[in-house]
């Protein structure tokens, strides 16, 4: 069976891998992903300087999912570089992928810089979608922004493959407009869908909602999500075709997830709610039972199912 895959030339042992979201922030976290059947090691967003994120309660579950408003909370990108270092050293075997955010242009091209020139890093993921800083939209909502970011983010030298983290579209002429800033560059990659940013979720019994930050408007993840982060991934499938490949996050619990987002188009897939909630065991138990349908079903490589919606 052929479960493996690549981004450039960097080969994934498996599709199923950690977003960064929960349990990525610190050395003892990233190493016991390694130690988890996660397919690379993605590490928590990072900034130029260390930041503690937004005030508590900032993170909090409810049955259809999970709502956030951490704001960016990392060690700061030197810190990712030290944790990289020890990484690769420990194990060498699992791509490292690292996260990284700024507030200008100048932020990301030093930190894009910074990592092209490590070379314990394998892949660069771009945020440009984060919904929880004070005062800062989310990057992928202002396309010219972005345009002009992404065009200098691939004029710094380097040979890592770079992908951009986006946040969710809800109206189709917002997706080609982003797919055609993204079709003028060597785009290796994109991860679809950031928490959809914003929402207020309430507790009846205590009257209040369920997070403190930014008026208690945070991001939403996992079953409320998924829909639209399959619409996302299929209509990006639509109009990049295979020349980028999509990473699906948002909304997974099961293999069940994992089967419908590739068939829509995604190539791998990112756990992030799931890993907060069920710890580094998820990684095996999705993939275990993902491997037995695909079994079931006679398919012997993922090729098969991906982007094989039928049509209705
Ligand atoms: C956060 O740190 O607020 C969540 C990360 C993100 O949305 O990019």
């Amino acid at each position: 069976m052929s479960f493996t895959a690549k981004i450039w030339d960097t080969e994934f042992p498996g599709v199923i891998y950690n977003s960064s979201g929960p349990r990525c922030t610190t050395l003892e976290e990233l190493s016991s992903l390694w130690d988890s059947t996660s397919s690379a090691i993605m590490m928590k967003s990072c900034s130029p300087e260390p930041r503690e994120g937004n005030p508590l309660p900032r993170y909090s579950e409810v049955e259809l999912g999970s709502i956030n408003s951490i704001g960016l909370a990392n060690h700061g990108y030197k810190k990712y570089i030290e944790y990289a270092a020890e990484l690769k050293k420990q194990f060498p075997n699992k791509p490292i992928v690292v996260s990284i955010v700024g507030f200008s242009h100048e932020d990301f091209i030093m930190l894009v810089t910074a990592f092209q020139n490590e070379e314990n890093v394998d892949v660069l993921e771009v945020n440009l979608s984060c919904p929880n800083v004070v005062g800062k939209p989310q990057i992928a909502y202002d396309f010219e922004w972005s345009d002009e970011l992404i065009a200098k983010l691939f004029a710094i030298p380097g040979d890592k493959p770079i992908g951009f983290k986006l946040p969710p579209y809800f109206d189709p002429i917002h997706t080609e407009m982003m797919a055609e800033v993204l079709r003028k560059y060597p785009v290796s990659f994109i991860t679809c869908i950031n928490s959809v940013g914003n929402t207020l979720i309430i507790d009846p019994e205590t009257e209040q909602p369920l997070i403190a930050p930014k008026w208690w408007l945070g991001g939403l993840g996992w079953d409320y999500v998924k829909p639209i982060a399959l619409a996302n991934v299929r209509s990006f499938y639509k109009l990049l075709g295979d020349k980028v490949t999509i990473i699906w996050c948002g909304g997974i619990k099961s293999w069940v997830d994992v089967f419908e987002h590739l068939l829509a188009g995604a190539s791998m897939v990112q756990l992030g709610t799931v890993l907060g909630k069920e710890g580094t065991d998820c990684f095996e138990r999705i993939e275990k039972e993902f491997y037995t349908y695909m079994d079931k079903k006679w398919y012997t490589d993922i090729k098969q199912v991906i982007w094989k919606l039928q049509e209705l």
